[in-house]
């Protein structure tokens, strides 16, 4: 599903003041379809730029990655864009849901934006709120929510297009122990249900080892 080469990233220019960065310093990673990776390695080691390059958010500075074969390192903006919204869902640890909207209308989002029907809309959020145990909260705005209810109100949005590619950055990083059990367990099970690719980054071993493989980074690199 997922096929990374020889990819680097670097940050600034290289020079004496020294302010540059290999933020990914030759990567290779290949990724099966439905298979559940979990990202560690500690602080500054690469792990969000590698999801951003993944998600089309960011571009590589040199290497290659394949998402179905499809050479994502050579896309445009605007085709960047359309795989973003067709092929890819997100959830970040911050910034992720509109503090202004309730959970329906953050869920409802990604289908206003594709111009989908009202009624495709309505019957795929119900469904969605439904599958990850968000329905009695979903005329609740952000701050009337714990932090593990807007985790699972992000999956919901992040699921709404039916993502090929599910990409989370620390979804668990603001969750105690039991709430983040419940969040990656929704992630395994939606992942199997839908033959969801996931990559997820995070600190907590407990976390990572729901994940079908851990991969671990260091200084850019995968060790
Ligand atoms: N826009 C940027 N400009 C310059 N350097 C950057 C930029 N973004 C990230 N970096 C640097 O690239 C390196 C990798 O950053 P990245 O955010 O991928 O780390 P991370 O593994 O996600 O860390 P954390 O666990 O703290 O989130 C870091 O040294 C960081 O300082
Ligand atoms: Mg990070």
């Amino acid at each position: 599903m997922i096929r990374i080469e020889n990819a680097t990233k670097l940050y600034g220019q290289t020079g004496a003041d020294g302010a540059a960065v290999h933020a990914l310093n030759g990567i290779d990673l290949q990724i099966g379809k439905g298979e559940f990776v979990a990202i560690m390695g500690p602080s500054g080691c690469g792990k969000s730029t590698l999801l951003h390059v993944l998600g089309g958010l960011d571009v590589l500075t040199s290497g290659e990655i394949f998402l179905e074969d499809e050479p994502i390192h050579r896309l445009d903006e605007a085709a960047l864009t359309e795989l973003r919204r067709s092929k890819i869902g997100f959830v970040f640890q911050f910034f992720n849901l509109l503090p202004t909207l309730t959970v329906e209308e953050n869920v409802r989002l990604p289908g206003l934006l594709q111009n989908q029907p009202a009624g495709t809309i309505e019957s795929r959020c119900v469904e969605l709120l439904s599958s990850v145990g968000m329905e009695h909260r979903a005329k609740h705005r952000l701050h009337q929510l714990s932090g593990g209810e807007m985790q699972r109100a992000a999956l919901a949005r992040a699921l709404f297009m039916k993502p090929r590619v599910l990409l989370a950055d620390e979804p668990t990083g603001n969750l105690d122990s039991e709430a983040s059990a419940r969040v990656v367990k929704l992630f395994r099970q939606v992942g199997q249900l839908h033959q969801t690719t996931i990559v997820m980054v995070t600190h907590s071993r407990e976390v990572a080892l729901a994940a079908d493989r851990i991969v671990e980074m260091r200084d850019g690199r995968v060790i």
